[in-house]
């Protein structure tokens, strides 16, 4: 896993015209495309032919894009990954995965075709099968990520929302656990109620605690918290500064311990501590290419 950005991951509709233009301005380090839930049945065949003109004129930036298709048990999967080739996508984010075979059936799919020869799988996490198989399907051909489907899930669970998420940390740490085995980047499930800050910010926290590199949006207005939580702050920018200096001086003494505000500094805390400034110095270069 490199060091790019993935905080912030903004659903579009592939249908929504000019939802797909503004997106070009937007401060999102990600965008899905989305020719799935987020399109009606009746418009996926303008929805897809809108997407794979879009992505083939317009210039999205230093944003990573991923086009969600929809699954290969629908009429209209072939149909979305023959068109959308044409762009050639840099990922292709499956839904409803539920095994390694799934991924590999998308892979040999993308092997047929000269435009898709580079192009990565991504896997939505969104039901029970998938949960339980998360280990093999982060270790199948051409896997570069996990999105949490934290709708999906909960509906197949019937479970009850609650802010701490109780009955989705399984599934949470289940999959992060699979994706980090993998070095696959891992991004945590949306927030319905995209005008309530404090709720988003909330859970934001909770994902980014829990080990998540991001969130999935589903509105612009979510872009800014999703940007800052999971993004190293100040304080945490100078403890790591902090103890890379302490450490370095400890090691000059022959020591390999150092202490800083009472705690102790070890190897693998350096290592943790130049990964926090890699990802703030990633942050602030992708920033300057917006
Ligand atoms: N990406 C980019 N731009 C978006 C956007 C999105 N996901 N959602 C809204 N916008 C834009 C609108 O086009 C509008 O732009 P404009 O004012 O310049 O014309 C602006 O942001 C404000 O939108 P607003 O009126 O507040 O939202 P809405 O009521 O039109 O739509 C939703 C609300 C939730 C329906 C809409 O945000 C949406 O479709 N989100 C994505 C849903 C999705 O993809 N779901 C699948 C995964 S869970
Ligand atoms: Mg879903």
């Amino acid at each position: 896993m490199d060091n790019r950005p993935f905080r912030s991951v903004l659903y579009i509709p592939g249908s929504k015209e000019r939802a797909l233009e503004k997106a070009r301005t937007l401060a999102a380090d990600a965008i899905i495309f989305d020719l799935e839930d987020a399109v009606a049945a009746g418009e996926k065949h303008n929805a897809r032919e809108l997407l794979a003109r879009v992505l083939g004129e317009a210039d999205y930036g230093p944003r990573a894009k991923l086009v969600r298709i929809n699954g290969f048990d629908t009429e209209w999967a072939e149909a979305d990954l023959e068109v959308i080739a044409q762009a050639r996508p840099e990922a292709i984010l499956l839904p409803k995965v539920g095994s390694a075979a799934d991924v590999l059936a998308l892979a040999e799919r993308l092997e047929r075709r000269a435009e898709t020869a580079e192009t990565l799988i991504w896997a939505m996490m969104e039901t029970p099968q998938g949960i339980i198989n998360a280990a093999e399907i982060a270790a199948a051909p051409r896997m570069a990520g996990f999105v949490m489907g934290t709708n999906d899930l909960a509906k197949e669970l019937n479970c009850r929302y609650r802010a701490d998420r109780l009955a989705l940390q399984h599934a949470l740490q289940a999959c992060l656990m699979a994706a980090r085995a993998q070095g696959l980047v891992a991004v945590d499930g949306v927030y319905n109620a995209f005008k309530d800050e404090d709720g988003l910010r909330a859970e934001c926290e909770q994902g980014r605690d829990l080990g998540f590199d991001g969130k999935t949006l589903i509105h612009p207005a979510q872009l800014a918290i999703a940007n800052e939580v999971f993004a190293p702050d100040a304080a945490a920018i100078e403890l790591a500064r902090r103890q890379i200096e302490a450490f370095e001086e400890a090691e000059a003494r022959g020591e390999g311990v150092a202490v800083v505000d009472g705690r102790i500094v070890e190897n693998l805390h350096i290592v943790t501590a130049r990964a926090v400034l890699a990802r703030a110095a990633a942050i602030e270069r992708l920033q300057e290419a917006m």
